[in-house]
Parts: structure tokens; sequence; C-alpha cells
């Protein structure tokens, strides 16, 4: 039983090989939290580790008590998860412990996606109530464990139960306090074409927060932030992760006390948002996942990898082999019609690309990005057989045919918005404020909801589409919606985010064949909410192999490389001007779901050999790319960030794909290794070098190498040969294949 409950103490227990959580009832019925961390044995009470009852002013006495959903307004001057507003407009909050259950499996959460099992023995949730007598509100807290993932989902639930309403001012996902503050902050943050940068700090007293409140999770933060020791590395050191499954406003923060005591919260950002809970009625955070490793910060981002690819992605594609695309729109932008569409896809068939995307310019008359978003029928004057008979050619080639909408958006120079101008977000008596020329749709409100889900169900079950890449290319402003009455419009954002799961729901649903790729200008919303829907997304426009180095990396601090879309384009490259080797853009590229975004047309024949030869190379190892362990070797955020190293590695340690990247050459630099992790120390490996070359590095690697030399020596990636040196030039990347030998070598052990 991986929860118990020592009720003398009134302590609950999570526990697994890999994790204890632990929270105690305190004497006065708040709720305490008392340990997250390794494994401590499941035998005797813990109830000492919190010496008191929760008594106020903790924070100012000293010895602040930690609290598993802290309130406002008695005397913890933290920052609360839960500050709600009540009739007679007092916000002190103290619910008490009144009763829990323990259940084998874990509960979904209406109306918000979440991690699930499939298989009710694989985690069990204590579900604990509270209640706040005075303003007759009922709390109810999950904390679900895996048994085998040390991994803590948690979310909340309120409910009024009395007969005034309560408006929720702020109301976390999850609190996490640490008894000390000696760690460092690590957040992923940028901006557009350069997304999910690791950003690395000391925490200090106060409070530092990361957060969106542009209506989407955003290129400039992600929902996901982790604490590591200054000592821990990716094979070593504890590290405590925070996720939201969550894809519009959110708050990420940790707030020191001046006692060097930690505070980590997590959830919908209380900036602008409150919520009205009638009498009866009931609230649902979204759900936060907490990760802790002892063993750095390798074994935190395989506990998120394993936890969301397999059980938050959900459908058909969370385990099938994803389709190699060809994408339209760096080869063409608005600027194409049949034809033209049509020679890219049979020169890419005949490289072994297996799917079409059209992407932007198909529908209404959208020359530019002036016009038509809403109006998703598509231009006869490009398609003269329309999507339908556009799809089929594609399909008459051999390839499987996706599209690219952006349905929660509108364009002033469209029929919808002349039919609907009132669905586009805007406060009446201001102007509207327009972004990449187009406004957002009320998707707070239903009719808006049905009619993208009566337009899209139309278009998805008249055209043979297989593939939809669904955008988002602009914030919210002038957020507002005349289907909200004055009182309720706080609750907008959060209604729009619930609008667009329930779409993506239905859509899902209806068409469960179909593989959803999620977008926003690029990576502007690839959060953990999309996955259910969408178990890819489009993880930069970036498709620069330097930048996207950095870009990857710092996504895979959570993110499996299956939930990233990364194509190969064309030099100059479109965001930076920069001129890489194809090889080099493919090696980035096959740590994540491979696709192409160029004109095949305009290669000559040695690169069209050579992306046929990328195309078979992937296909043979597709599921160790996309379903492999990640372990990340060499960072280009340490350092000068010249040489980036990771590898992938399938569950058995048997085989392996290891990536070697190097900015700029160096001259006479020496030789030098890169050690590798993950592999079993018994075994001999055949080695093999991609691209294949004669050069020094790759003969001195190629032949059978044993997994312990691999891991203690490493693989040799620059040789001491002045003259290989010279020859390689700048942005040059390597694979070494790696595939364990049947016949183990006879030694001790290793
Ligand atoms: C966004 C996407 C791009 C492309 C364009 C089309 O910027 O990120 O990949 O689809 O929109 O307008």
């Amino acid at each position: 039983m991986p929860i118990t409950f020592d009720a003398q103490s009134r302590t609950f227990h999570l526990h697994n090989d890999q994790a204890s959580y632990l929270l105690r009832v305190l004497e006065n019925g708040t709720l305490g939290h008392l340990y997250y961390g390794g494994p401590l044995a499941q035998a005797g009470s813990y109830g000492r580790l919190s010496g008191r009852e929760f008594l106020g002013f903790s924070n100012r006495l000293g010895e602040p008590v930690a609290l598993e959903y802290p309130t406002a307004g008695i005397g913890d001057y933290r920052v609360p998860a839960l500050v709600v507003e009540q009739p007679d407009g007092s916000t002190a909050l103290d619910p008490r412990f009144v009763s829990h259950r323990v259940f084998a499996g874990k509960p979904a959460i209406p109306g918000l996606p979440s991690t699930y099992v499939q298989d009710y023995v694989e985690a069990e949730t204590l579900e604990i109530l509270l209640v706040d007598t005075p303003a007759n509100l009922e709390v109810r807290l999950f904390f679900t464990i895996y048994s085998d993932r040390p991994v803590v989902t948690r979310s909340a639930r309120l409910r009024n139960v009395g007969s005034a309403p309560l408006k929720v001012e702020c109301a976390m996902s999850a609190t996490l306090d640490l008894p000390d503050a000696e760690w460092e902050l690590v957040h992923l943050s940028g901006a557009w074409a350069r997304e999910r940068h690791v950003r690395t700090r000391r925490l200090e007293v106060g409070s530092q927060a990361i957060g969106s409140l542009r209506g989407a999770s955003g290129h400039q933060h992600n929902p996901f932030l982790l604490l590591k020791r200054a000592s821990t590395t990716e094979e070593s050191g504890e590290a405590y992760g925070l996720s939201l499954v969550y894809s519009g406003n959110f708050l990420a923060e940790a707030e020191v006390d001046p006692f060097e005591t930690t505070r980590l919260r997590i959830g919908i950002n209380p900036e602008g948002f409150s919520w009205s809970l009638e009498s009866g009625a009931e609230f649902c955070t979204p759900e936060a996942i907490l990760a802790y490793s002892e063993a750095g910060l390798g074994a935190l981002s395989d506990a998120y990898h394993g936890l969301y690819r397999d059980r938050l992605a959900r459908g058909v594609w969370r385990d099938a082999p994803r389709p190699i695309v060809i994408n339209n729109w760096e080869a063409t932008y608005f600027d194409f019609d049949e034809a033209r569409l049509l020679e890219i896809a049979t020169a890419a068939q005949g490289l072994g690309i297996e799917m079409f995307v059209l992407d932007d310019g198909w529908f209404g008359r959208r020359d530019n990005d002036n016009s038509s978003l809403g109006d998703w029928t598509a231009d006869r004057a490009k398609l003269p057989s329309g999507i339908e008979g556009f799809g089929r050619q594609i399909e008459a080639l051999g390839l499987r045919f996706g599209i690219w909408i952006e349905p929660e958006m509108v364009s002033q120079r469209s029929q919808l918005y002349a039919d609907h101008a009132d669905w586009a977000i805007g406060v009446p008596s201001r102007p509207h404020t327009e972004g990449r020329n187009q406004l957002v749709l009320d998707m707070s409100r239903h009719e808006v909801v049905d009619h993208l889900f009566g337009v899209l169900s139309d278009l998805l079950g008249r055209a043979p589409i297989s593939y939809v890449k669904w955008d988002m290319n602009r914030n919210i402003t002038e957020p507002f919606s005349p289907s909200l009455p004055a009182h309720r419009q706080g609750e907008f954002f959060h209604r729009y985010v619930l609008g667009l799961y329930e779409l993506y729901e239905r859509l899902t649903r209806a068409f469960p064949q179909v593989l959803f790729e999620s977008c926003a200008g690029g990576g502007g919303r690839f959060d953990p909410g999309m996955l259910p829907f969408a178990p890819q997304a489009w993880t930069s426009d970036n498709t620069d192999a330097v930048e996207r180095l950095r870009i990857q990396w710092g996504t895979s601090l959570c993110y499996p490389v299956s939930a990233m879309a990364a194509h190969v384009s064309a030099v100059p490259n479109h965001q930076t001007g920069r001129m890489t080797p194809l090889a080099t853009r493919a090696a980035v590229a096959f740590f994540g779901v491979l696709g192409y975004e160029l004109d095949p047309g305009a290669l000559n024949d040695v690169e069209r050999q050579e992306v046929a030869d990328q195309i078979a190379y992937y296909k043979a190892r597709r599921e160790l790319f996309l379903h492999g362990r990640l372990v990340r070797l060499r960072s280009p955020f340490a350092g000068d960030g010249n040489e980036t190293a990771w590898m992938t590695v399938s569950p058995d340690s048997r085989r392996a794909v290891v990536g070697h990247y190097r900015v700029l050459n160096r001259p006479n630099r020496g030789p030098s290794r890169l050690r590798l992790r993950g592999l079993d120390p018994r075994a001999p490996y055949r080695v093999s070098v991609w691209p294949v070359g004669e050069d020094p590095v790759s003969t001195a690697n190629t032949g059978i190498r044993g997994g312990d030399e691999l891991m203690r020596v490493g693989l040799l990636v620059a040789s001491e040969d002045p003259v290989e040196s010279r020859s390689v030039g700048d942005f040059t990347a390597r694979l070494f294949d790696l595939e364990a030998q049947e016949a183990p070598r006879r030694r001790g052990r290793a």
C-alpha cells in the first residue's frame, strides 16, 4: 500500500521505493507538511517531524510550521495557497481537517486535463477534506502517488456549502514547504525563437516568481520550476520539480522567509483572477506535478518524461510511431498553388517522408496574415478541388495529409468577423489591440466552442486529414466577455482555457485517429496541459540547428523528446541567417519528432541523397529517439556553450545513439573525450559513427567498445590531429550509434 495512515499521530505517508511524502493533521486540525524527499521507512510515526500545532505568527516567532495548503489572514505571512473573500468581505480563512479517504487509482479533474492511470493498481490517492466553518467552505485536497515514480500529483477542489456566494481570489494547485533555502532556482524562460532557455539563480530571501498573464502559458516562461543544490549535477544530488498541467495564466513562485525556509507554489496566476463560487458550486484547480530526485537532474527529468509521455499524453498517438512530415511553410509561405504543393509533396515522398502538412494560407483569401482566420474553407483559387480533393491527391502520392489551423483566432477581414464581430475578445468601449493583424475568439462562450467544433468536425469528417497543426499566434488583450456579469470578469481567462480544453476534448474524441500538434507562434504554449490532446508540439519557430540545441536542451528538463517536433530547414536559416551543414540540422532534429520544412525541389542531388539517408536512419531508430531515455551529457548552457551532447538509450540499455555538437571549431585544441552514461558496463557495444567518414575521430571510435570503457573513458570527440581540426569547420555534429553485441564479455562485475 503506497499510502499509510498512523492514526495516533494522524500522519499520512505516501511512499514507494523512490520517494516519501509525509503530512500530518496538527493538533488544532490544520494540515501540516512534514516531508517530501527520498524514501523513509514505513515503520513508526513521523509525527515528531512537526513539533507543534500551527499557532499563527509562526514565521514571526521563528520555527515556521510547514503547511500543506496555507491560507491568508491567520498569521502565516508567507504567500498563501488559498484566498477566499467571504460574504462580509473578509478573507481570513482557517480550514481544519474533517476526514480523509484513501483509494486505488486516480480521479480525473472535471473540465481539466490531468495525469491518469491505466490500471487502478498503478497509483493510490489520498483525499483530505478540510472545512472552514465560518466561511462554509469545503476544501478537498488530492494527493496521488504512483507505485513506481518519484512524483506526487496534487490538486484542490473548493465547494461552497453555504447559501451566500464566495469569491475565490487565489487557489493554487500546490504549495511545498521546504526546511531550508540552500537552493538554486532553475526555470525555463525566453521569448519567441528562443524559448525555454535554462535560467539558474540562487534563492534569496524574498519572493522570486515567473508566470504568465497572456492567456497562454507563453514563450516567456514555462509553467515549471525546479530547485537544485549548488552541487547537483545531471547525475547526482537533490532536486525538486514543480510542473503545472495548465495552458493559461500561471504563477510559479519560490519564497524564502527570514528564517531561511522555502515555500514553493504553483497554480493559476491570482493576478486578474477571481471566481464566484455560488451556493453548492465547486471549483477545481489544475493539477500540479511534484517530482523529487536524489540522483540529479537526469533522474528528475526521467520522472517527468515517463509520466508525461505515458500517463499524460493519451490516445493512439501516444505510443504510435509519429510520421515524418514535410511542412510547406518555409518553402512557400503564403505563395503557393496546387501544382507547387504537389511538386513539393512528390519530391518529399521520394525521399521517404510520410506526411504532407499544408501550413497557413490555404483557406479564405489568405495571401498574407491580414485576413481570413475564421473562414476554414479552402481558397479555390489556390486549391481548385478544395481541401478534400487536394488531400486525396496527396494520399494518391502515398503520403498522409495534414493541415494547419488557428481555430481560436479571427481576422477582421473575414466572413466570421462580419457575422460575429462580438465573438472577438475586447472591451466594447475600447479599441481592440491587434496582434499579427488578428483578434482572439472568446473561447469562454459556449456558442463559440460549439461553432468551432461544428466547423472543424465538418472539415475533419469531409477531408482525408490525419494530422492537425493547431496554432495560436497572439496573446489576449482587453480581456472581457460580454457573456459574463461584471462580478465574474475575473473568471474570463480561466474560462477561456476551459473552453479551449473542451473544444480539444470534443475533437480528439470525435477524431481519435487524427494526430494533433500544438503550436503558438512556435513554442508559446508548450505546456503539460496540451499533451493529453496534442502529444507533440511545435517546439519553436527557430529551426536553426545551433539555436535548437539550447531550446531542446531546456525543454528536455521537463518534457519528453516525443513532445518536441523538430524540423530540418533550409539555409541560410530563416530565423538567424546561419549556414549550418545539412547533417548537423538533422542530427539535432533527430532528438525530436523529425520533420522537414524546406523545398526538397531546391536540393541538389547530393543533398537529396543525404536527406533520404537521414530519413532512413531516423526510421530505423524512431522508437529509440522517441521513447528511449534521454541522457543529457554536455550542456549548451555550461561554460562557453560551445559543445552540446546528449544520448538516447533503450530501456534495456542495448541500443543508444549519442549526439555530439560543436558550434565553433577551435584550432589546435587537443583530444577530447565524452563519457557516456546509462549503458550496461558489462556489454560490448558495436560503435558506428554518423555521418560515415574516414576522419580520425570516426576511425578512433568505430568498432567494439565495452560499456565500461564508453562510460569511464568515453568516446573521442576531438582528435589531437591538427589536420582533422583544420578540416572540420564550424557547426559540426556527429552521432554515435551503439548496439550491444550478443556475447557478453566474460569478466568480473564492473
Ligand atoms: C506560426 C507558426 C509557424 C507557421 C506560421 C503560419 O508562426 O509557429 O510554424 O505555422 O504561424 O502563419
